[in-house]
């Protein structure tokens, strides 16, 4: 199985998935990295394992769509399985969709439909919750609200900051999505409705 991981940020997601498909954890290969963000360091870890980093600037495409067409042959063209979100902070288009259904999916710092979108972390602190989590979804043409595929809850605690309630969701983020991505790699979900079933033996 081909990957397609895209990310405009830090990567850590990006990274545990590597790890995992080094490990044997996924029985697949990452072997492109997209990033909008020219900085953003998932590029350099996508370079510091070879793996096909690259960056393509919004600014030079006219439309959301445009732009998200121009992913699209790159994903064509590598041969893409799976296309893995990790801290990818653009909405993608219907084309996008259309382009892989029932083949994309997404993390979110937080026990959806609970929180979505933007700074679900800060979200989910300001309204005094006592458990958070995260969970890997399909993607559709809304924000945050595909098919789950798992979810796992963290206790938020009293002292927490934005920042020690994000960390303590990324260190489960690290375990679930590479977890959900070999559910995935082994044909073990399947989509019925807006429900994902997970065949495991
Ligand atoms: C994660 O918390 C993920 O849930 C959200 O964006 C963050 C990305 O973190 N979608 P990283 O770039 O993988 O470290």
């Amino acid at each position: 199985m081909k990957l397609a991981v895209l990310a405009s940020g830090y990567g850590s997601n990006l990274q545990a998935i590597i790890d995992a498909t080094k490990r044997g954890v996924i029985d697949g290969r990452v072997v492109l990295v997209i990033s909008d963000q020219r900085d953003a360091y998932a590029l350099k870890r996508a370079e510091k394992h070879q793996i096909e980093a690259r960056y393509l600037n919004p600014k030079n495409y006219a439309s959301r769509e445009d732009y998200d067409s121009a992913v699209i042959v790159l994903l064509k063209e590598r041969g893409i399985d799976l296309v893995v979100l990790a801290g990818y902070m653009r909405l993608l288009s219907p084309v996008f969709i259309d382009a892989f259904p029932g083949r994309i999916m997404n993390i979110h710092p937080s026990l959806l439909p609970s929180f979505p979108g933007l700074g679900g972390v800060g979200q989910a602190l300001k309204y005094g919750v006592k458990v958070s989590g995260c969970t890997v979804h399909f993607v559709d043409e809304n924000l945050d609200t595909g098919p789950i595929i798992l979810q796992e809850a963290v206790p938020v605690y009293d002292d927490d900051t934005e920042e020690s309630l994000h960390q303590r969701i990324h260190s489960v983020e690290h375990r679930l999505y590479p977890k959900a991505i070999q559910l995935f790699v082994q044909g073990k979900i399947s989509i019925e409705g807006r429900k994902c079933i997970i065949h495991e033996r």
